[in-house]
């Protein structure tokens, strides 16, 4: 495990592995970063020379190891690139970017000094954040694939923060106990299906709740049926791995408004009777990254004690093809009472959402952010990279857009145009689970939509396009699952305790 610490030592004479600085991008060349400078006066001039020689340009991501042959006491610089420097200072993306580069450079050191221009709380969090998210792999499965792998670096110090910083210290606790979040989003998503069925992650939330102090509350299968879930019942029915629905529950004293989180918790999306063809069910265990991110969320809110009360709501079921499984054909009572035909069982995270975002506001809270891997739509539209957010408030779409954008989630608005809705007319029950193939991210946002009530702000984040990595690992993020808007419903949180929402 990789811990940050603030160090009062200077650069040169740090015992450790690996000193850390940054390189931009200057007119010819690369040019050392603010924190670099007691090492550009070891290096007696030459260190300009050296960059220029090792072909350096200061290009963000670029990385050069250079040894200081006694001129520091660690053995090797690592000069990260951090491209053009802005007038303003660096960006906290910029600087959480560097930190993953530097945090997955550095995999194998023990221990690493950073000399790098962090100047001020935010900028020193932004970091810190961005080197814990480097940092991480997901190696629980690798046996034999284990030999000759490395640790991630254990300990690295930034240097040239004051010690007696309060508010530096603050940054890096909240960075550590963000990136926990992320990384066991990350973590859960990266489980394999016969690993992480509803139960296995009901169990996961139960303890997460004991050690970060937030309520737990499972309801079983039986207890689903009792009630009426038929919704979450319909989507797990054909699996020999029952469904869930858990209740997880902050309050603080000081709270004056209650936001409830909803994640779609689809530990393998097979398609069900509405089997989806091979090149398409391979990584349909990231299902549940809805549900991820909630846990993730509520956990970060409880550990940082933010005065805002949140309700999480994990809506869990494998969608599978069996004997018991909802034919195509079919229709559910929901929770509450409306009815849908199902016309195509691969449209199930809508089923499950609607139920628990029905149950959430019967606790009437004033804003919902649902969060869902939804449709393969909103990946077309948006690419791999960028969630979309519809809603039926526009101030509470920029909130959260906004919030989003400040933690570098990209994120953009959608929208819900009427017309669609009639695409989802059944001729036998209230609505149909799916309509028009065109904008059919946009239908699917819509369906949810039938389920809040008036006068709760609702935000639907459709993640399907950046929860799961399947390209290149560049800066923070990770390979396989990201645990994309642990962060941006942290940061929705965080906005509401302040005010600003
Ligand atoms: N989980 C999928 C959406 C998805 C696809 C997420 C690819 C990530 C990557 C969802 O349950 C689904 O199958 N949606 C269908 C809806 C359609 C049947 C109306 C889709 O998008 O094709
Ligand atoms: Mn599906
Ligand atoms: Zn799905």
């Amino acid at each position: 495990m990789t811990t940050l610490s603030i160090g009062s030592t200077a650069a040169l004479s740090l015992r450790a592995d690996v000193l850390v600085i940054g390189a931009t991008k200057g007119e010819d060349g690369a040019v050392v970063a603010a924190g670099g400078e007691s090492l550009v006066a070891a290096f007696d001039g030459r260190l300009t020379d050296t960059l220029t020689a090792v072909g350096a340009t200061g290009a963000e991501g670029e990385l050069h190891r250079i040894p200081t042959f006694g001129a520091a006491k660690a053995p090797l610089v690592l000069v990260v690139g951090l491209g053009e420097a802005p007038a303003d200072g660096f960006t906290a993306d910029a600087l959480r970017r560097a930190g993953g580069n530097v945090a997955r450079a550095l995999t194998g050191v023990k221990k690493a000094g950073v000399a790098l221009p962090l100047t001020g709380a935010e900028a020193v969090g932004a970091f810190g954040e961005g080197v814990l998210l480097g940092a991480y792999s997901f190696e629980v499965y690798r046996e034999k694939s284990r030999e000759g792998r490395k640790d991630a670096v254990k300990d690295v110090v930034l240097l040239g923060v004051k010690a007696r910083d309060k508010g530096a210290k603050a940054a890096i606790e909240r960075a550590a106990i963000t990136a926990a979040s992320v990384n066991q989003a990350r973590d859960l998503v990266n489980t394999p299906p016969n690993d992480l069925n509803p139960k296995d992650f009901a169990a996961i939330a139960v303890d997460t709740g004991k050690n970060a102090g937030f309520k737990v509350e499972v309801l079983d299968d039986k207890m689903l049926a009792k009630q009426g879930f038929g919704g979450i019942l319909g989507v797990g029915q054909g699996s020999a791995a029952k469904p869930r629905l858990v209740r997880l529950g902050y309050t603080h004293p000081k709270a004056k408004r209650t936001i409830a989180l909803v994640g779609k918790g689809i530990t393998y999306d097979s398609g069900g009777i509405s089997l989806k063809p091979a090149g398409s069910n391979e990584t349909m265990k990231m299902d549940m990254g809805g549900a991820a991110a909630v846990l993730g969320a509520v956990t970060a809110v409880a550990r940082l004690g933010l005065a805002v009360n949140v309700t999480g709501w994990l809506a869990l079921a494998e969608n599978m093809p069996s004997g018991t499984a909802t034919r195509p054909g079919d229709v559910l009572r929901m929770y509450g009472g409306r009815t849908v035909e199902v016309l195509n069982t691969d449209a199930e995270g809508r089923l499950v959402l609607a139920d628990a975002i029905t149950r959430a506001c019967e606790e009437e809270p004033q804003m919902l952010i649902d969060v869902a891997t939804l449709t393969g739509a909103m990946m077309v539209a948006l690419g791999n990279d960028t969630y979309g957010i519809m809603s039926n408030d526009d101030d509470f779409r920029g909130a959260v857009h906004d919030a989003a954008t400040r933690v570098g989630e990209p994120a953009w608005p959608m929208p819900l145009p009427t017309e669609l809705r009639k695409s989802m007319d059944s001729p036998i029950a209230d609505i149909k689970n799916m309509g028009s193939r065109m904008g059919g991210g946009l239908v699917a946002g819509l369906f949810l939509q039938e389920f809040v009530p008036d006068g709760v702000s609702w935000a639907h984040l459709d993640i399907a396009g950046p929860a799961y990595n399947e390209g290149e690992v560049t800066g923070y993020k990770a390979k396989g699952g990201t645990g994309v808007a642990v962060r941006s419903l942290l940061q929705v949180a965080q906005d509401v305790a302040d005010n600003r929402i």
